[in-house]
């Protein structure tokens, strides 16, 4: 059974309800908003890339077929693009549920596109989780992710949802592009 990150995060931080935090989202929280938001930026962090190497036990696989979702792992230089969204901090209760399966709320320092920058918090699967799968080729990955579904649909839905959704941000990201076009020849043989 995979750790349920749910209460560490909800201890985290010392936040008022009313208390308006930024928000930022670089998976499926770039194009599944299924939560309250006052306003909405692209925006990027630096010193992190994005990469299919959290295992997902509760939303794209189950615990004995996990699926493949995103994380960020610390990448001196690298940019991460996303979607930044301001929320009211109660909006954290649905979220912390949302990303129970071994994400931590951390702190990020993100700019947005007028390069104005705010400090707002982002969530982090780290490879101490229990869920934590690692690196593997794109290939390796695509394969993966065609033989997993779990109770939020099929996990090369959340791929082509994701690389659709950075495509209309006008961002480029070299790992999702290959898994998805690994994905695509997949579907065709
Ligand atoms: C995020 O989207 O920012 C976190 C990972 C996910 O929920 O897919």
């Amino acid at each position: 059974m995979s750790k349920n990150t749910f209460e560490e995060n909800q201890r985290r931080h010392q936040l008022d309800d009313n208390d308006q935090v930024w928000l930022f989202g670089y998976g499926s929280l770039i194009y599944l908003v299924d939560f309250p938001y006052l306003e909405s930026r692209p925006a990027s962090i630096r010193g992190w890339s994005r990469r299919f190497w959290q295992g997902s036990h509760d939303h794209r696989g189950t615990e004995d077929n996990p699926g493949r979702v995103v994380t960020l792992i610390e990448d001196a230089g690298a940019l991460c693009g996303g979607l930044a969204y301001l929320i009211e901090a109660s909006v954290f209760e649905q979220l912390d549920v949302r990303e129970k399966n071994g994400y931590l709320r951390v702190a990020a320092e993100m700019t947005f596109a007028d390069g104005t920058q705010a400090t707002g918090l982002t969530y982090i699967a780290t490879p101490d989780n229990e869920a934590y799968l690692g690196a593997a080729s794109e290939y390796d990955i695509a394969r993966h992710i065609r033989g997993a579904v779990g109770p939020s649909g099929p996990n090369d839905e959340y791929l082509l949802e994701l690389a659709a959704a950075l495509r209309n941000l006008g961002l480029h990201d070299q790992h999702v592009f290959d898994i998805e076009s690994h994905i695509l020849q997949m579907a065709q043989e």
